[in-house]
C-alpha cells in the first residue's frame, strides 16, 4: 500500500492568556453578585445559592492552569461573561478563515509544500462558524489552492477524522497531498457563569499537511487508524439552525455546550484504553513501542489513566504523554495535534500514537512511526 506521511503542522493560538486565579476570581465576584442580588429568595429557602469555584479544585479535576483565548477583558468582565465578537458576514473573512490560513501557513512552511502542492482542503472542528459556504472553500480560495474543499464535525474527533479522510482520499488516488484545518474558537460556546465548565475551555488552531510524499525531514509515516463512534448525550449542544423557528422557548444558555464530565471521564477512559490496547495488538505493536502519547487534551488525569492502562504502569516519564492542556486548557478537537506540533521530537523508526476523544462519543487513533 501506498507510504502517507504527516508532512507538517502548524499551529495558531491568541496572545491573551487566562490564569486559574483570574477566572476564578470573576466566577466567585459573579457569584457573590448572584447570591446578593438574590438574598431574599435564598433566605426563604425557594433558590439555591451558587458556589464558589477554586484554583486549587481546577488544578486538581483538570490539570488546566492556564487558557489562551480571543477576548480575555470581556470574558473575565461579570457584566458580559463572554468574548467580544461579530457576526459573520460576506465583507470580509471569517474568524476560522483567518486563524486557519495562520495555521496553514505554518503547516505548509513546516511540510515544505507550496499551494500548487495541495489538492484539497478539509476543515474540521467542534463548533461550524456558519452553515455554507464551506469555510475550507474560503481558506482554499484566499491560499489559490486547486480542487475540493470542504467542512465536517465530529466534536473533538474532528481533527482526527478529517486526518483519517485524508489519509482516505490520498491512498485511494483522489489527491496527493491535503492541508487538514481544524479552528477550535469555543469561548464564544462557554457559559462561563456555570461552575463545572467555567474554567475547562480555550481557542486556538491546528492544521497538519498529510501527503504521499516525503516533502520535510520531519515527515511520520501514518502506519494505522482506527475510529470508532458510540452515541452518548453527556456532551451535548442543541444549538442549530432550528433556534428561529423553534415554538417551544429556551433560553441561548440552555443551548450552549454542556456536559456530565464526571460521566465522561468514568465512561471514556476504560473505553480508549480498551480500543488502543487492540489496535496495537492487531498490529503486533506493544504498547513500550510506543514512544510518546499524543492524546485528546480534555483533562490530565484522563490521558495519565488512559496511558497507565495502555502500558499497564502508572511510573512513567511525563514526557511519554505531552499536557499541552496545562497551558492552553481544553482546545476541543485540535488539542492532540497541538501535542504533536510541540512534542514531535521522534527520532527515525519511533512510534507515537495520536488519538482524540470526545462529543459524539467518537475517538480516532492513529499509529505513526518517524520516517
Ligand atoms: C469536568 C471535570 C474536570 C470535573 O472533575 P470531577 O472530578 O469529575 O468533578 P465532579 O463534577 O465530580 O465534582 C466533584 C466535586 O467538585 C465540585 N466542583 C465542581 N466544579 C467546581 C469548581 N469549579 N470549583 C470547586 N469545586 C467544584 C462539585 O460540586 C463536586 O462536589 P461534591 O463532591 O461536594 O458533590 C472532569 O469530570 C472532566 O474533565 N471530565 C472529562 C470531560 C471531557 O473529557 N469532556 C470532553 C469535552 S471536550
Amino acid at each position: 500500500m501506498q507510504d502517507i506521511y504527516i508532512a507538517g503542522t502548524g499551529i495558531w493560538y491568541p496572545e491573551d492568556i487566562i490564569t486559574n486565579d483570574e477566572i476564578v476570581s470573576s466566577f466567585n465576584s459573579y457569584v457573590d453578585k448572584f447570591n446578593d442580588k438574590n438574598q431574599e429568595m435564598i433566605k426563604a429557602g425557594t433558590l439555591e445559592p451558587l458556589a464558589h469555584s477554586s484554583t486549587e479544585f481546577i488544578e486538581k479535576a483538570s490539570g488546566i492552569k492556564t487558557r489562551h483565548v480571543i477576548d480575555k477583558k470581556n470574558i473575565l468582565d461579570i457584566e458580559k461573561m463572554m468574548p467580544s465578537v461579530q457576526h459573520e458576514d460576506a465583507s470580509k473573512l471569517s474568524i476560522h478563515a483567518i486563524v486557519g490560513i495562520e495555521a496553514a501557513r505554518k503547516a505548509m512552511i513546516s511540510a515544505n509544500v507550496e499551494a500548487t502542492d495541495i489538492d484539497a482542503v478539509i476543515l474540521g472542528t467542534s463548533h461550524a462558524a456558519r452553515n455554507y459556504p464551506s469555510v475550507a472553500i474560503e481558506i482554499q480560495n484566499e491560499l489559490g489552492i486547486d480542487g475540493y474543499a470542504y467542512d465536517m464535525l465530529v466534536g473533538c474527533s474532528s481533527t482526527t477524522f478529517a486526518i483519517n479522510n485524508a489519509f482516505s482520499d490520498i491512498s485511494s488516488g483522489l489527491a496527493d497531498t491535503i492541508l487538514v484545518i481544524n479552528p477550535e474558537i469555543s469561548t464564544p460556546f462557554v457559559n462561563y457563569t456555570k461552575r463545572d465548565i467555567h474554567f475547562i475551555f480555550g481557542d486556538g488552531c491546528v492544521a497538519t499537511i498529510i501527503s504521499k510524499n516525503k516533502t520535510s525531514d520531519n515527515c511520520y509515516k501514518i502506519i494505522d487508524r482506527k475510529l470508532i463512534t458510540k452515541f452518548s448525550n453527556n456532551i451535548r449542544s442543541d444549538w442549530s439552525y432550528f433556534v428561529r423557528a423553534a415554538e417551544d422557548e429556551k433560553a441561548f444558555d440552555d443551548l450552549l455546550f454542556y456536559q456530565n464530565g464526571n460521566s465522561v471521564f468514568k465512561e471514556v477512559c476504560p473505553m480508549v484504553a480498551e480500543f488502543i490496547s487492540s489496535q496495537l495488538h492487531r498490529k503486533n505493536i506493544q504498547p513500550n513501542e510506543i514512544s510518546k502519547f499524543w492524546l485528546h487534551q480534555a483533562n490530565s488525569r484522563m490521558i495519565n489513566l488512559i496511558v497507565s492502562k495502555v502500558i499497564g504502569s502508572d511510573d512513567f516519564d511525563s514526557s511519554l504523554a505531552p499536557l499541552p492542556i496545562e497551558k492552553f486548557g481544553n482546545l476541543a478537537s485540535a488539542g492532540s495535534m497541538f501535542a504533536f506540533n510541540l512534542y514531535n521530537d521522534l527520532k527515525p523508526g519511533e512510534k507515537g500514537l495520536i488519538c482524540s476523544f470526545g462529543a459524539g462519543y467518537s475517538v480516532c487513533s492513529i499509529v505513526v512511526q518517524k520516517a
